[in-house]
């Protein structure tokens, strides 16, 4: 008998290659008349995954409601199990779970309702096969247009186009044909590695599990046949090293480990690696897992790597080939699903979640929407829920990152809104933006603190926020005097006058407020510098937008003061007779009238406007800044 050595490192390749080949996991597409219940019940009910008493209450429910006969309507099962969940739990994307002697099987089932991009991307995000729909009476759909962009967009490398109800066409083979020729000129672009087209009838099953004689002039695979057989065993593992730090381990003074999901590629003990900001070098010295020590490890493992030197790395740093490494950028071009009610606004700060880091951001600009049914280019100043476009992102600090080309792992990201914490988008890198790395922030010698000193004061920003009408520019106007008078150095930026220039571009829509902000804050960003007092006068009704200012100053110098004057107060002053106006529909997009104001949560003082004469609210924030010893 022989004795077979086995290398370790191809062993732990096969048994990877083997859990890879065991689980395939495909999402369908399709409305809810396509058939996409019938076909994800006929699917488990032959593979015989439904319990018995839900087998018998199906037959029960189909022979009451009648739809199809004496047959099982499959459509029931998936779509009573739906309905539970929409009682219950608000998950979007249903998984099922089915497998047969070959494969086992995950389904990500997407209701076909209108946030379908949200839920379809959700889905999609795992999956290896997109199972699309089409509806054999129909053929080529809008709908079917955007899941397929959507899937390509999202890396799905692979498509079966299922032609369904082929019985209602009377098992057509040209109706099949000009249907498969249809999608082929249509998805030429879409980059996928294998387009399946199948005929099948989820009803009646024919070519879902088994062969239907009405189809006998097919001679593919069947639906099952092909999801058992078809290799998606990615290059995943043929990657460059990729390792995303979820958390460095440090149990006690004598280890230090390195825990995360390997993201790309393969690593062995010995290689050399590099921490992808640092660019510092070192190499493997352990892999642990949770079974015990390793020699190597691959894509889609979750080990803790242990190096030989102490190298800093920190959370959200990735640990990469040394001869590989992937870029490192704070900013980059991608493709943007949106997925929220709430457009997408350029300069409104979000949060970047890449790999295992979440960095502060925003898009800098919208390149172009995207028709994702003709392809075509759109001019967008924001995006609408469900738009497609290509952005670019600005980030406060680096990421690493590969093209999502590359590597969908460490090219995707998804955005979060800061206040609610939800995620509001998802994209793909397509590759950084270099113009902005030349530029090195020039370092003075002359300090803030010391033109500070110089002056008699601590620089800051006066934030003063409120309706139109409040008593902003007043008090601040009034303030101003006052600190003039004590033979303080400031300066005041209002409003009314930044749009005479700086800012004369720019109206009142949403769009254009969060960039009337932005601009006002890096302009107050510089005063602040030079060592002044900033008094910063606009309604600035968005939080996002204050957060954005607030986050631009070290800590203390920004003071948020929020005049507080009921609407009903300011209208009823109605200094400039904006408000009739806006009653009157002439003004559109009014703060307080048809626009929102989001009062400030915890402003350092809050003003109360209608209440107080300006001086002595004035008055209150020279007190204010005594007590905090921005003035003395
Ligand atoms: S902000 O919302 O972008 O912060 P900003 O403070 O610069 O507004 O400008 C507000 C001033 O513009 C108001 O005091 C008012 O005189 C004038 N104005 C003209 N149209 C509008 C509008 N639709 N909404 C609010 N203010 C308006």
């Amino acid at each position: 008998m022989d004795i077979v050595e086995l290398d370790p490192t191809a062993f732990t390749d096969y048994l990877a290659r083997h859990e890879e080949k065991g689980l395939l996991r495909f999402l369908t597409c399709g409305s809810v008349d396509d058939g996409k219940s019938t076909l994800i019940g006929r699917l488990l009910y032959d593979t015989k995954l439904l319990f018995e008493d839900q087998l018998a209450s199906l037959e029960r429910d189909s022979v009451k409601h009648g739809t199809v006969g004496e047959d099982i309507d499959f459509a029931l099962l998936v779509d009573g199990l739906e309905a539970e969940r929409e009682q219950g739990i608000t998950i979007d994307v249903a998984y099922r779970f089915f497998a047969t002697d070959k494969r086992k099987f995950i389904v990500a089932d997407t209701p076909g309702h209108e946030q379908y991009t949200r839920n379809m991307a959700t889905g999609a995000s795992n999956a290896d096969v997109a199972i699309l729909l089409v509806d054999a009476r129909k053929g080529i759909l809008t709908q079917t247009r955007r899941h397929s962009f959507i899937a390509s967009l999202l890396g799905i490398r692979h498509v079966v186009v299922a032609v369904n109800k082929i019985d209602l066409v009377g098992y057509s083979e040209e109706i099949f044909d000009r249907i498969v020729a249809d999608y082929r000129e249509f998805a030429v672009d879409l980059g996928f590695q294998t387009l399946q087209p199948i005929p099948l009838s989820a009803r009646f099953g024919d070519n879902v599990t088994g062969r239907g004689e009405n189809l006998s002039w097919y001679d593919g695979p069947t639906l099952l046949e092909h999801l058992e057989t078809l290799d998606v065993s990615q290059e995943r593992t043929s990657l460059p090293f990729r390792f995303p730090v979820q958390w460095v381990n440090r149990p006690n003074l004598d280890f230090r480990g390195y825990s995360g999901t390997i993201a790309g590629g393969r690593v062995s003990v010995g290689d050399e690696v590099a921490v992808a900001m640092s660019g510092r070098t070192s190499t493997v010295k352990a892999i642990s897992t949770f079974d015990g020590e390793r020699a190597s490890a691959i894509a889609g493992e979750a080990v803790t790597l242990v190096l030989s030197d102490e190298v800093d790395i920190s959370r959200g740093d990735v640990i990469a080939a040394a001869g590989a490494r992937p870029e490192v950028t704070d900013q980059f071009a991608a493709h943007l699903i949106w997925m929220h009610d709430d457009a997408l606004i350029p300069g409104r700060p979000y949060l970047f979640k890449i790999g295992a880091k979440s960095v502060a951001g925003s898009v800098t600009e919208i390149k172009h929407a995207i028709d994702v049914n003709t392809f075509q280019h759109l001019a967008a100043k924001s995006l609408e829920l469900n738009a497609v476009a290509v952005v670019n992102v600005s980030l406060r600090e680096p990421v690493a990152f590969d093209p999502y080309s590359e590597n969908p792992q460490t090219g995707g990201f998804i955005v979060i809104d800061r206040l609610s914490n939800l995620t509001v988008g998802a994209g793909m890198i397509d590759f950084g933006l270099r113009r902005a790395t030349n530029i090195h922030w020039q370092a003075v010698d002359l300090t803030k603190r010391l033109r500070g000193e110089a002056m008699g004061q601590r620089p800051a920003v006066l934030w003063f926020t409120g309706l139109s009408g409040a008593g902003k520019s007043t008090v601040a106007n009034l303030v101003e005097k006052k600190l003039f008078a004590l033979g303080k150095h400031t300066y005041l930026l209002d409003g009314d006058n930044v749009r005479h220039g700086l800012n004369r571009d720019l109206g009142f829509t949403e769009v254009d407020r969060v960039e009337n902000i932005r601009r006002v804050a890096e302009t107050a960003r510089l005063f602040v510098d030079a060592g002044l007092i900033v008094l910063a006068s606009f309604i600035s009704p968005f939080r996002s937008e204050r957060q954005m200012a607030r986050e631009l100053f070290d800590p203390g110098e920004f003071v948020e003061i929020f005049v507080d004057t009921p609407l009903r107060v300011a209208e009823s002053r109605d200094p400039k007779g904006l408000y009739k106006r806006a009653r009157e529909g002439s003004i559109k997009n009014f703060t307080g009238i048809d626009s929102p104001y989001e009062a400030p949560e915890s402003p350092e003082l809050q003003l109360a406007g209608g209440m107080n004469a300006a001086e002595t609210l004035a008055d209150q924030v020279v007190a204010y800044l005594k007590a905090h010893h921005y003035i003395d």
